[in-house]
């Protein structure tokens, strides 16, 4: 047999998937385990009558495949990825290609992109987002490092990606880390939209007491509208819909309310924070989640910090697609992306990723988590002006906020009186309030600042640098 065009490093659900994916469009595979028993496991099943061999050690996984050697890593984030590099690079040669397909921190891509071209090796930190279904039928893919690497791999990975009307959802994102930046601010906004939508699901049971097949009904109605349309609206339809097998009852009514998270979420928010970019929707939604968990104490504290008297307010009504509801929603969603773009505009700027902005919009579209029939607007939207600095400046999602900002507020106050959380959509809202504010409360800020502690003023009447001796 002739050597293997594609190798894989780890058979989890996510690489068992991407390899038969790739196998399917035409790739002879090698695959390589941690255990051999998975990699025997997997050849006998799901592998079973495919061009796909398995390695018991890396240097016959190297041997069996063609050069220059393309070889897809899914391993755990971190030390791992360090360790499987550690461990094949004496075997690597010239030219060959290693693909972190994995959630990396993109401070260590950018590291390994730069340890790996330094001995001659091609190296991409890839995003990849679908889940395991994704994986197997198409995925969104966001690869960075070097361009050269990235044209090695390109024919493979534009066959694996998933295909929209206008090509694959994949390109060549920038340098270094760029790649596993953009994957990480794509989760940042899918925690976003998930907290939105289950603060939408929250307030129709208890505002408006409806059950899970009602509210999947609701949903069911979002999800054909241009502006809901989406991947995870279609699943919270299906989540609010599903019962119980033992009981009968609303699946989701069984499920422990802590949610966790592995990393990605808080590594926006920190970048977002180091940058100096406001991202208050989905800063939001990872505090939801990092409250969440705090379950005992969140039931010592409802003890003592009863909830204010029974206060009712209108979502809308199920056959106007609970209107004032939905378009909180809409905003929440809008902004979700928005910041998340405005996170990606200036990390490009800092790291020089040189992003293409309509180019991500279009490989959002399909195959990844966040997938959303708005997803064309946003390309839209970069394509006529590729430095917009906020997608709510665009004259398409402005005119949506100024549309849906009256049911964003009667949502948010309403909750309030009616002591729910909203975190993000009352975020939503302090974000557009303050965003569209030409005068904020901050020169009250700069007075106390200088008053204790001399740090100066500007004027808003004359240029320079100001102090007052306030407490004379
Ligand atoms: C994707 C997802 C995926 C991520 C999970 C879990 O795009 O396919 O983003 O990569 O690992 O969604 O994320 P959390 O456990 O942090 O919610």
């Amino acid at each position: 047999m002739g050597k293997a065009h594609f190798g894989l490093i780890g058979l989890g659900v996510m690489g068992e998937n991407l390899v038969l994916n790739a196998e399917r469009n035409g790739y002879s595979s090698v695959v390589y385990n941690r255990t051999y028993a998975k990699t025997e496991e997997f050849l006998a099943g799901r592998g079973a009558g495919k061009d796909i061999v398995g390695a018991a050690t890396l240097q016959d996984f190297v041997g069996a495949l063609e050069r220059p050697r393309r070889i897809l890593m899914m391993v755990k984030a971190g030390q791992p990825v360090d360790d499987t590099i550690d461990a094949i690079s004496p075997f690597l040669e010239e030219g060959d290609l290693l693909i972190d397909g994995g959630n990396s921190l993109y401070a260590d891509t950018d590291r390994r992109v730069a340890e790996l071209e330094r001995k001659s090796f091609g190296y991409i930190g890839m995003g990849v987002s679908g889940g395991a279904k994704g994986a197997l039928e198409g995925p969104s893919m966001m690869p960075g490092g070097t361009k050269a690497a990235y044209d090695a791999i390109e024919p493979l990975v534009r066959k694996m990606a998933a295909q929209v009307s206008d090509g694959p959802c994949v390109t060549y994102i920038g340098p270094g880390g760029a790649g596993h930046f953009v994957k990480t601010v794509h989760n940042g906004i899918e925690y976003a939209i998930e907290q939105i939508l289950a603060e939408a699901y929250d307030l129709m049971k208890r505002i408006a007491g409806m059950n899970g097949d009602q509210m999947a009904d609701v949903l069911a109605g979002w999800n054909e509208t241009e502006e809901l349309a989406s991947f995870l609206v279609e699943i919270t339809e299906v989540c609010l819909r599903t019962k119980d097998p033992e009981t009968g009852a609303d699946l989701v009514e069984a499920i422990v309310d802590a949610a966790g998270q592995k990393g990605t979420g808080l590594w926006t928010v920190v970048s977002a924070l180091e940058m100096g970019v406001p991202v208050p929707t989905i800063y939001a939604a990872l505090n939801a989640r990092v409250l969440s968990s705090l379950r005992p104490e969140r039931l010592a504290a409802g003890a003592l910090l009863p909830a204010p008297p029974a206060h009712s307010f209108s979502l809308g009504e199920p056959a106007d697609g609970m209107a004032p509801l939905r378009d909180a929603c809409i905003a929440a969603c809008i902004v979700s992306y928005g910041q998340g773009m405005a996170l990606l505009q200036e990390a490009s700027k800092l790291h020089d990723y040189n992003l293409n902005f309509s180019a991500i919009g279009q490989i959002w579209k399909g195959g990844c988590i966040i997938r959303a029939r708005l997803l064309q607007r946003i390309q839209n939207a970069y394509s006529a002006n590729p430095t917009l600095a906020n997608l709510v400046l665009d004259p398409w999602f402005a005119e949506q906020i100024n549309r849906r900002l009256p049911g964003l507020r009667q949502v948010v106050a309403g909750a309030a009186l009616a002591g729910i959380p909203v975190p993000c959509l009352s975020s939503t809202l302090d974000y557009i309030d303050s965003y569209r504010s030409g005068r904020l409360p901050q020169n009250l800020v700069q007075a106390m600042r200088d008053c204790f502690g001399s740090h100066t003023y500007e004027r808003t009447d004359k240029s320079g640098s100001f102090h007052t001796e306030w407490l004379d």
